[in-house]
């Protein structure tokens, strides 16, 4: 075999961001839009990439130079996750598998709506490796270094992306994948709605992390407080009670709001969510942009919907809870 495609979901976070990059649990749930990767072993020492929805096209370089120079953002991931799935492999099977790497990534969603394309890439490519180099890799293993390679890049993370793009499904998550467990529900009659506003991941953890600098007895309670709801969302969910996991999605956005993290754009379209029967809503992710989340009766779901769009939003439609990285035929 000297070629492979695979595939990894997207992923929406439910509830606890930001407090799971300081130890607490957050809910997660992967998307049925994929990101996929097709890998080319090739006989020169080069290594390429196509990856078009991220504006690469005809990137390439020596497969000794990976990791150097000046790298584009949208190779980042990619050339970083070869990388770090080459230097793990021991010199004799590096030299005897392998020669030069094509690789082509091709996505069902846009890199602007904070899906994780970024973490569902890195998982496809070091999956892909793995299975063309005849490595088999345990899930944690592929967590770990997927992890690794987005830490390198990012600095800072929880890793929860990567947790959904292998596992799939829904997920109770902790930072570094200290915990990863299956929540075993139905696919949720989520709504999502895309603000249109890019965000920037990174500079919301710093300027969350500024903010625990300076107050840091009340940000540490408002992590253990997130906590909280998020472990009733939890039993909620596995409970079928939406009512409540919606009430406390709402407590949720308050928290998220007095972290400074939340946005005119995300709050009117919250609000429009809400006020058109909602039982909650917030934003998920980073905040400051990218999309938000909203939990309604079947009865009132086409309203919120509508009422979405009104304040200036655009409706995503996924479903939640999709399976994790899988070989694709
Ligand atoms: O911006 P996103 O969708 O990757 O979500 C970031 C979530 C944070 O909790 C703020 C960061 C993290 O790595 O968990």
């Amino acid at each position: 075999m000297n070629n492979i495609t695979v595939s990894a979901p997207g992923k929406l976070m439910l509830l606890g961001e930001h407090a799971v990059v300081y130890g607490r649990p957050c809910l997660v749930t992967a998307v049925d839009q994929r990101m996929s990767v097709t890998i080319e072993l090739t006989d020169q020492p080069i290594f390429e990439l196509e990856a078009p929805e991220v504006q690469i096209t005809n990137y390439k370089k020596q497969i000794t130079n990976l990791g150097t120079g000046n790298i584009p953002k949208g190779a980042q991931f990619v050339e970083l996750a070869v990388k770090n799935y080459l230097t793990s492999l021991r010199g004799a099977e590096r030299r005897s598998n392998l020669s030069g790497i094509k690789v082509s990534t091709k996505s069902e969603f846009s890199s602007q709506f904070g899906f994780g394309s970024s973490s569902a890439s890195t998982v496809c490519v070091i999956a892909a490796l793995s299975k063309l180099t005849n490595q088999s890799l345990s899930n944690k293993e592929l967590f770990d270094l997927s992890y690794k390679t987005v830490l390198d890049i990012q600095g800072k993370g929880s890793g929860f992306d990567v947790a959904a793009a292998i596992f799939g499904g829904t997920l109770h998550y902790i930072t570094g994948g200290k915990l990863i467990e299956p929540v075993n529900i139905p696919s949720l009659p989520l709504i999502i709605g895309y603000t249109g506003v890019k965000a920037d991941t990174v500079t919301l953890v710093n300027q969350v992390s500024d903010l625990a600098q300076k107050y840091p007895e009340i940000v540490e309670d408002i992590y253990d407080q997130i906590l909280l709801l998020v472990e009733i969302a939890k039993v909620g969910l596995e409970k079928n009670h939406l009512e409540e996991v919606g009430q406390v999605m709402n407590i949720n956005q308050g928290l998220l709001s007095a972290l400074g993290v939340s946005s005119d754009k995300l709050e009117t379209m919250i609000y429009a969510a809400r006020n058109a029967g909602a039982y909650g809503a917030k934003l998920s992710g980073a905040g400051g942009g990218d999309c938000m989340i909203a939990l309604a009766p079947p009865s009132k779901i086409s309203a919120v919907k509508k009422a979405i769009e009104k304040a200036g939003g655009q409706i995503l439609e996924v479903e939640t809870n999709a399976e994790g990285v899988r070989i694709e035929p």
